[in-house]
């Protein structure tokens, strides 16, 4: 072996020592997903999934799952190439229609995963804006925006989580002369389950003359008119339309299958077509990816009650949490955490669920600021009232 693959094993495990001793040394734990919102467990136990993102329970629907079968079995397993050489196929083009037509957009553009997006999007529409660029982004923002803003090159301007006042002392203290300003922010927050005030920022992007780049990964096919998301609900403008936005988000939560879009003007579209290197430098998502989310576009808009239902079962949640004393973080949508501040405290409440025959996963820097581990709850349609009714207990009775 080389001196210099003995440094880099050397190095692989002190980083894992140190993670280990830090006791956050992460494993992949395997599992298989079950009719009724259940896993698994390698050792065959079954627990009660409260961590997914499935949110209306379409990634097991028997006509998503049938439908993501049958354009594999029509179309291939593979696209084969880049949406720019052999990629495109005529379904891509049909479902980004039917998307943009859903996210009340003029267009909208696929990609592999909602990572992928934003790491690629961001860099990309930066590149694009007349320089200089000045960049104001939600402090607790998912690390996928961070990493497209990493990768532009640029300083961001963090805001305090949710704090517009805040931004808008940001957006003063830099006047204009100039610049782009893009305000990038998630509509509903991965980690905390609150929701950005987009009528506020709205305003500000207004009056400050800003764009806003939002990110719905949590809010498509839960809020909005017929699911299409919070971004749908924007203002009207003073001069008319609705408020404009740059809006992505990701197939693999609610809509149940795999991979994300951006959705906004055909003009933008075009030109992230030309310039965007995670759309442009990628294999193009496959058949089946195109009849799941075919299917989900189907089915999102007629789950109303569904929606309402996900909602009232948040807010059984929050009350059993509340009556614990816990802190729910200002969720107000179907993710609850319970912030519980030392990590150890997050693993022991996981465990006590775990016993209790129900899945919460804790969750601890550095996915969420030090100090605030937590058990991220998360709710879906396919949860009986029999479900929710042993998580409020669990809840009461978590040590
Ligand atoms: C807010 C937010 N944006 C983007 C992503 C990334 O999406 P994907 O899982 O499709 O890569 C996630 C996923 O966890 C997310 O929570």
């Amino acid at each position: 072996m080389s001196g210099a693959w003995r440094a880099l094993e050397a190095a692989l495990a002190g980083a894992l020592a140190e993670a280990e001793g830090k006791g956050r040394r992460r494993r992949l734990r395997p599992m298989t997903r079950i009719a009724g919102g259940r896993v698994m467990l390698a050792d065959g136990r079954t627990l009660i999934d409260f961590s997914s993102n499935d949110y209306l329970g379409l990634s097991l629907h028997p006509q998503v799952a049938a439908r993501a079968a049958d354009y594999a079995q029509r179309l291939g397993a593979g696209s084969a190439g880049s949406r720019l050489v052999t990629g495109t196929l005529i379904e891509h083009l049909q479902v980004e229609a039917r998307l943009a037509a859903f996210k009340r957009a003029e267009a909208a553009l696929l990609f592999a995963s909602g990572y992928q997006a934003n790491a690629s999007i961001l860099p990309a529409l930066i590149g694009l804006l007349p320089a200089p660029v000045k960049v104001f982004a939600d402090r607790l923002n998912h690390a996928s925006l961070h990493a497209g803003l990493a990768q532009a090159d640029l300083r961001q301007i963090r805001f305090r989580h949710n704090d517009l006042d805040h931004l808008e002392r940001q957006l003063q203290a830099l006047p204009n002369q100039g610049a782009s300003r893009l305000i990038v922010t998630e509509t509903v927050f991965s980690m905390d389950g609150d929701r950005a005030d987009l009528a506020g920022l709205a305003d500000l992007a207004d009056r400050y003359d800003a764009i806003l780049y939002l990110d719905e990964a949590h809010a498509t096919g839960v809020f909005g008119p017929h699911g299409a998301g919070l971004a749908a609900e924007l203002p009207a403008c003073p001069a008319g339309g609705r408020a404009p936005a740059i809006v992505m988000g990701t197939l693999g939560k609610a809509l149940g299958g795999f991979g994300a879009y951006v959705a906004g003007p055909q003009l933008l579209i075009d030109a992230l077509v030309q310039a965007c290197g995670g759309f442009i430098y990628s294999t193009a998502p496959p058949p089946a990816v195109l009849g799941a989310l075919d299917a989900a576009l189907d089915l999102v808009p007629g789950m109303g009650a569904e929606r309402a239902a996900l909602q009232a079962a948040a807010g059984r949640v929050r009350r059993a949490a509340a009556a614990r004393g816990f802190d729910t973080l200002g969720s107000s949508t179907q993710i609850v955490p319970l912030q519980l501040g030392a990590e150890s405290w997050a693993m022991k409440a996981m465990a006590d669920l775990e016993a209790a025959g129900l899945l919460g996963v804790a969750i601890r820097p550095p996915t969420v600021p030090e100090g605030s581990s937590r058990l991220r709850l998360s709710l879906s349609t396919v949860h009986s009232d029999a479900d929710i009714d042993r998580l409020v207990e669990a809840i009461g009775a978590l040590a």
